[in-house]
């Protein structure tokens, strides 16, 4: 099937990084799908001001920069994703809300199209289950940020068509994205990996083994990482690096995967990271 229009459902930090990189680099139409007026503004300003940099910095033309927002149709309506050729689902990490969205987007989208989810951790054979298309359900897993990270995981369930895994992996490269399979397993592969060793830093933490800028400085010093475990855990947002401890710790049994008492707390404060202005940083503005 060829896609000429991406709808993604979700306008946030995923989501809206989804969208310009399938209208930017990938020359989609896209439909921006949020519940709300200001969620699809916030994201679509996001975008926006992410091409000006491209611009500034002479790596997009002004007048792509404009083909490019012209490719996005904003909308708060679901039903319009009827006009979709392949739909991104990049909604809040909550099992409840993935399913509920996945359920409605079966019975608005035209047969044959595809669903893919960017879940980081609930599993697709699960969510496509909930739809009468399961064959055509598959997880397209991008990462933060999105038009930076070069990496999709691409994680078919377990009734996932071949053609359906290829056309993922075909549309990740039109993206400018390195697809990686992988099987449909808690966490995948690189938050299998990747959120247990933040949770370890954030016990690091707890137990007053060290500060948390000398945490980061030793991973980014000692170790080479961009940028540190805290730092990455506020990147990633701490509601998700928990959801994603508790999916582990559930689903694979194994005690190692406890989430940390302190990510907890916090995430119970509402100190969710970079989106919150506030978690093992302060990012708000009066800081
Ligand atoms: N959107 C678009 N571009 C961005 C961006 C964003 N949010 N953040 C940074 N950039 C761009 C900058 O504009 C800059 O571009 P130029 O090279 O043109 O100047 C470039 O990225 C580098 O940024 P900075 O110079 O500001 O800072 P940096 O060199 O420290 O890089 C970083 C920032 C790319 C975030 C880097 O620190 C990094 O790679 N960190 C690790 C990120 C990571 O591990 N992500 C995966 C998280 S896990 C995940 O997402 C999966 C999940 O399910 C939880």
């Amino acid at each position: 099937m060829e896609v000429k229009t991406l709808g993604v459902v979700g306008a946030g930090q995923m989501g809206s990084g989804i969208v310009q990189v399938a209208a930017n680099v990938g020359g989609l139409n896209v439909i921006m799908n949020d519940i709300a007026d200001e969620f699809v503004n916030k994201g679509y300003d996001a975008i926006s001001k992410n091409l000006d940099k491209l611009v500034s910095r002479q790596r997009l033309a002004a007048d792509d920069k404009d083909a490019t927002l012209n490719r996005i149709k904003k909308s708060t309506d679901i039903n319009d994703m009827q006009d979709a050729d392949f739909v991104v689902e990049a909604a809040t990490e909550k099992e409840n809300i993935k399913l509920d969205i996945f359920r409605n987007l079966d019975s608005i989208c035209k047969p044959g199209v595809v669903l893919a989810s960017n879940t980081s951790s609930i599993s697709i054979t699960k969510i496509g289950a909930v739809t009468g298309r399961p064959e055509n359900v598959i997880g397209m897993h991008f990462m933060n940020p999105v038009p930076v990270m070069k990496l999709v995981e691409v994680v078919p369930g377990l009734v996932t068509s071949q053609e359906v895994t290829d056309l993922t992996e075909s549309l990740a490269k039109q993206f400018g994205k390195t697809p990686a399979m992988c099987k449909d397993s808690p966490g995948f592969t690189l938050n299998r990996i990747l959120v247990p060793m933040i949770n370890e830093a954030i016990y690091t933490l707890y137990e007053g083994v060290a500060t948390v800028e000398d945490i980061d400085n030793v991973m980014k010093l000692g170790a080479n990482h961009p940028m540190g475990p805290l730092a990455l855990a506020d990147l990633v947002g701490l509601d998700t690096c928990f959801a994603i401890m508790e999916i582990l710790y559930r689903e694979l049994g194994d005690p190692k995967y406890r989430p940390c008492p302190l990510l907890r707390k916090y995430v119970d404060a509402g100190f969710l990271g970079v989106k919150a202005g506030k978690g093992f940083y302060d990012y708000s503005k009066n800081k």
